[in-house]
């Protein structure tokens, strides 16, 4: 099976989309939900609906993916309404053919990403006032929003904002983390999270602030930002890995992963899974290949499984060997 769990909610998959991709729309969200995949994540929501950045805004790469969104998105009220809706649909009693039909019990994770710690801890407020009871992702890694800086790179900011969140939310809370690359840096994240009863962490958020060009034309790939943009796809993966990994090595075993960075094949699941991943997510590969690419993953994935003698995730989760 490849069935997982976080915080006592059950993926009947442990791959679902990475917030950003295919997830803006209830269309969206639903064709993910229609997917071997094991839940959706909503695109992260502001306080009001945005349009985003000027386009073109996102391009493929021969190996990955540039993106400087801007966070277009319907605003917290779409995507709460959202997964209320789909709470109330997994409650009730359907014949099986309809709830398969409607992936009945795949969960919902909503990602809020403010523009301000003020508008964080509102729209958690909201949750917090509101019928769902699923998980919520805290963005802590938006890289594209000119002038605001990434909280998840401010220790102390982290510390702050967190205090303040788990004064009054009392719901099962994830937070979406930024790439880290020193080991200052994996010792000081996760002695920041780690004092807080969070559900896990999800990492990685793409790599802030590349550059991509075209040498013929002599011009920036996207338009926000002079260019700039965060990257993924597999030019992120063996960073997505190491920080999967050194999360795993720090965190008390109660706050559970999500690998995301780099995932294109099942072999990727494989070594994410391998590093520590309860879950993982699947951005640029999505986006390149459509939903159709959870039940090649899952298929790739279980082909290795068989071939290793794993029957489940947990004979090989985190059990990665040093030398
Ligand atoms: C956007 C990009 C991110 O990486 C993120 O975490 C949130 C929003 C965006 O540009 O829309």
């Amino acid at each position: 099976s490849l069935a997982t769990e976080i915080a006592g909610i059950a993926f009947p998959n442990l791959m679902t989309n990475a917030a950003g991709v295919s997830c803006e729309t209830t269309q969206e969200l639903n064709a993910v939900l229609a997917s071997e995949a094991g839940g959706v994540t909503t695109k992260s929501a502001t306080p009001v609906a945005r349009p985003g950045n000027p386009t073109p805004r996102q391009e493929l790469l021969p190996l990955g993916s540039i993106n400087s969104m801007g966070l277009p998105n319907r605003g917290l009220g779409y995507y709460l309404a959202y997964a209320t809706q789909r709470q109330a649909l997994a409650g009730q009693d359907l014949p099986a053919e309809v709830a398969a039909e409607t992936a009945q019990h795949k969960p919902v994770i909503l990602s809020v990403s403010g523009l301000s710690i003020e508008d964080n801890l509102a729209m958690l407020k909201d949750i917090q006032q509101s019928p769902f009871t699923g998980l919520t992702e805290l963005n802590l890694s938006c890289p594209n929003v000119v002038g605001k800086a990434q909280l998840g790179y401010d220790f102390e900011a982290v510390v702050a904002t967190l205090t303040e969140v788990f004064s009054h939310f009392t719901k099962p809370l994830g937070l979406k983390l930024p790439p880290y690359f020193d080991f200052f840096q994996f010792d000081g994240i996760a002695e920041a999270v780690g004092r807080f009863p969070i559900a896990y962490v999800n990492m990685i958020n793409s790599i802030g602030n590349g550059l991509a060009i075209d040498a013929e034309t002599e011009t920036v790939l996207i338009k926000p930002k002079g260019g700039f943009g965060g990257i993924g796809g597999e030019l992120v993966k063996p960073t997505a890995l190491a920080n999967v990994r050194a999360m795993r090595l720090r965190l008390h075993p109660d706050i559970k992963i999500i690998g995301t960075g780099g995932i294109r094949t099942g072999q990727d699941v494989f070594e994410h899974v391998l590093c520590g991943a309860d879950a993982v997510q699947v951005g640029t590969e999505l986006w390149r290949e459509g939903p159709g690419v959870f039940k090649r993953l899952s298929e790739e994935l279980r082909a290795i499984m068989k071939e290793k003698g794993y029957g489940s995730l947990d004979d090989f989760r985190g059990k990665l060997k040093t030398m």
